[in-house]
């Protein structure tokens, strides 16, 4: 996604033919050239053999993947790049080989922006059978989980001169605690609590638990239930986390839940919103619109309108740091001082 700097029709072209990349990209992986390539097959005619594909298209389908920069040739040799094996290769820890299943299951609701504009936002927000359900709930998961490998690891780095050596770590809206792991990896002297759905709760259960990580499942939009679970753990967490929670809700439904998730603060506690922001780049512009199409009432906030509600809340003093990826973090204390370690 290049914002338009100019009137090139150049820009234009490139503009126009977007989705293309798109197709590239999950057709590499989907016929297994990736895999194969990976597995050693390093000519088009060897991977046209061991995939049952036509030679010719083969060729000129690998053609452009080299131009485009998925796989390089060193002496008429094929090898990945080091994007793919970053992102694409089975073997890399940061592989978003989910998130290239789930992009095409969103793709069908983007093609019907119009009905939006005509009908209003949820318009294409349906129940699903239950099958459907857990086939998107799992691609779902999983692809969050695949961003979260890189994300966290930005997230956790940028905070790290901030964070005492010791405390909780209530992480809401936790998915597959991907978050959690992380950051217990790097802090192991505190304790994570991962609260969301009880589906999601479940999915989380059935992967290794670190020792010091333990699950709250609950619906945060039952008002009576989370105010149960955020009583249980009122003034105990150092750290709250919000990861790209607040876009799935509309201002009413994140006003009650940042009043439950402040009360769990400690006196010097952090919250930490870490999100897509409207006003951060054209990213998060775009999330905004896929809000619109894919959700009943989610939309991106701006990160100004992100700190007056944590000011609404009670925690007066925020602050804002940037993060590589298009995600910023606005973080928000009772104390002046929680916010600014870094600086003493
Ligand atoms: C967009 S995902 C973000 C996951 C993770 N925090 C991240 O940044 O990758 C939103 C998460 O919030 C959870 N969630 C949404 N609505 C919820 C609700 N009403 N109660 C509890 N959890 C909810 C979802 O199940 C999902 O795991």
């Amino acid at each position: 996604m290049i914002p338009i700097v100019d009137d090139s029709f150049a820009g234009f072209s490139a503009m126009l033919a977007g989705y293309r990349q798109f197709y590239l990209l999950a057709e590499a992986v989907r016929s297994g050239i990736v895999d194969a390539v990976e597995a050693g097959s390093d000519t088009p005619a060897a991977l046209a053999d061991c995939l049952n594909l036509q030679p010719d298209e083969t060729g000129r389908f690998v053609d452009l993947l080299c131009t485009l920069g998925l796989l390089q040739q060193r002496d008429d040799r094929l090898g990945l790049s080091p994007f793919s094996q970053r992102f694409l290769s089975r073997a890399s820890t940061e592989n978003q080989r989910n998130t290239l299943l789930f992009e095409p299951l969103l793709i069908e609701n983007w093609r019907q922006v119009g009905t939006i504009l005509q009908q209003g936002q949820g318009a294409l927000t349906q129940p699903q059978p239950q099958d459907a359900y857990h086939k998107r709930l799992e691609l779902f998961q999983a692809s969050m989980a695949e961003a979260a490998s890189v994300r966290s690891a930005e997230l956790w780095h940028a905070l790290a001169p901030l964070l005492p050596p010791q405390g909780i770590i209530m992480d809401i809206g936790a998915g597959e605690g991907a978050y959690l792991r992380a950051f217990l990896q790097r802090y192991p002297d505190w304790q994570g609590i991962a609260c969301d759905l009880p589906d999601v709760c479940v999915r989380i259960m059935c992967q290794d638990l670190p020792g010091k990580l333990t699950v709250l499942p609950c619906n945060i939009l039952d008002q009576q239930e989370f105010s149960a679970c955020t009583a249980a753990h009122h003034g105990t967490a150092g750290l709250v986390l919000l990861s790209n929670l607040l876009h799935c809700y509309g201002p009413q439904e994140n006003g009650a839940l940042l009043e439950q998730a402040a009360g769990m603060l400690t006196p010097d506690g952090l919250l930490v919103v870490h999100d897509f922001f409207r006003d951060a780049n054209l990213y998060g512009a775009l999330y905004d619109l896929h809000m619109l199409v894919n959700t009943w009432n989610g939309r991106c906030y701006s990160s100004i309108d992100t700190s007056a509600l944590l000011q609404e809340v009670g925690l007066t003093h925020t602050r804002l740091i940037k993060l590589p990826s298009h995600s910023w973090a606005v973080l928000a204390s009772r104390s002046q001082v929680a916010l600014h370690r870094d600086e003493l």
